[in-house]
């Protein structure tokens, strides 16, 4: 790294990690948002790098001209205009592989509270109920004999896949192509999987390619006894089509970790007991997030010291410097 420190742009809510990182080791710059009208046209152009775990709109790039790379905090990326930036030759990474494990455990617990009822059963003794009524309902969904549908087979899916065989469920799924590394039944398209499988794990990217995939056709096929997991992006799922087939019970339950309005989630979700919801933890721990973190400094560190990240984004694997 050359002495004059890169300057490096944190915008909005950032891990505490990234920032001290990125306060100790450059020189930072925050703004409340991703606005460039919050700053001046020098501080713009002093901008070399951003560190974001918020929308990064091609407008924004085109405001800061000496960028050249953003370092997502997160391995979806869907929230940065990664086609643009390649366009212009910025650098984007993401933080894959470090959050895999930690995501799938959180998606098998959820699956598990989803069909056990866990969390309403726990909130049942804390009011006193199993004292003054009695043993708490038994559940009519089960992860017994159960087929599970993968949507979207990357690192994430493959280690969900791998827990789930050690629970003796059956696995199939779907992506765009077949995998020549699993023996899992493969389906060529969404409606296919989930009219084979009653369990719909969706574990997709954001972004235009799978925007409202999950829509009411396939939330039928899934069928009555069905039940949808969904930890990748909110927008994947229709969501006004699960809460009407939750509530006309076409499928039997659904677990949610992520939604189409972040923070917001809409109250007939929440008013449906049919519905397990959490609030977008699945990589949520202070290791995992640590680990993240890390990952995201370390992209910003190498790229400044040999134009060589660590985990670019395919869109912006070519920028990386030939070693
Ligand atoms: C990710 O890494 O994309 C998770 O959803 C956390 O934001």
């Amino acid at each position: 790294m050359s002495s004059a420190r890169p300057v490096i742009l944190l915008p909005g809510r950032i891990n505490p990690h990234v920032r001290e990182r990125v306060e100790t080791e450059f020189e930072a710059v925050s703004i409340a948002s991703a606005d460039a009208a919050l700053m001046d046209a020098q501080t713009l152009s002093r901008v070399q790098g951003v560190a974001a775990m918020t929308t990064i709109s091609a407008e924004f790039i085109d405001a800061l001209p000496n960028l050249t790379i953003i370092a997502n905090f997160g391995v979806g990326y869907d929230a940065v205009d990664a086609a643009h930036a390649a366009s212009r030759s910025v650098m984007v990474t993401n933080t894959p592989d470090v959050l895999s494990d930690e995501v799938a455990d959180t998606t098998i617990g959820l699956l598990i509270n989803t069909l056990r009822e866990l969390p309403r059963a726990e909130a049942y003794l804390r009011a006193g109920r199993w004292a003054s009524e009695g043993t708490y309902p038994l559940t009519p969904l089960t992860l017994r004999g159960r087929t599970a549908g993968i949507f979207g087979l990357g690192r994430i899916g493959l280690a969900i896949a791998r827990r789930l065989q050690a629970f003796d469920v059956a696995i199939h799924y779907h992506t765009r192509n077949k995998r020549s590394d699993v023996d899992y039944p493969w389906h060529e398209t969404l409606t296919d999987l989930a009219a084979a499988v009653d369990t719909l794990i969706v574990v997709v990217p954001g972004g235009a390619a799978t925007d409202k995939a999950v829509n009411g056709g396939i939330l039928d096929a899934l069928g009555r006894e069905g039940v949808l997991i969904s930890v990748g992006r909110g927008s994947t799922i229709d969501e006004e089509a699960l809460i009407k087939a939750l509530e006309e019970r076409r499928i039997a339950a659904a677990g949610l970790d992520v939604y189409a309005h972040e923070p917001h989630v809409p109250q007939a979700l929440i008013d449906l007991p049919n519905a397990c919801l959490l609030p977008h933890v699945a990589s949520a721990s202070v290791s995992t997030r640590n680990a993240m973190a890390n990952l995201v400094v370390d992209n910003l560190a190498a790229w400044f010291d040999s134009r060589a990240a660590i985990t670019p984004v395919p869109e912006c694997a070519g920028l990386n410097a030939k070693a």
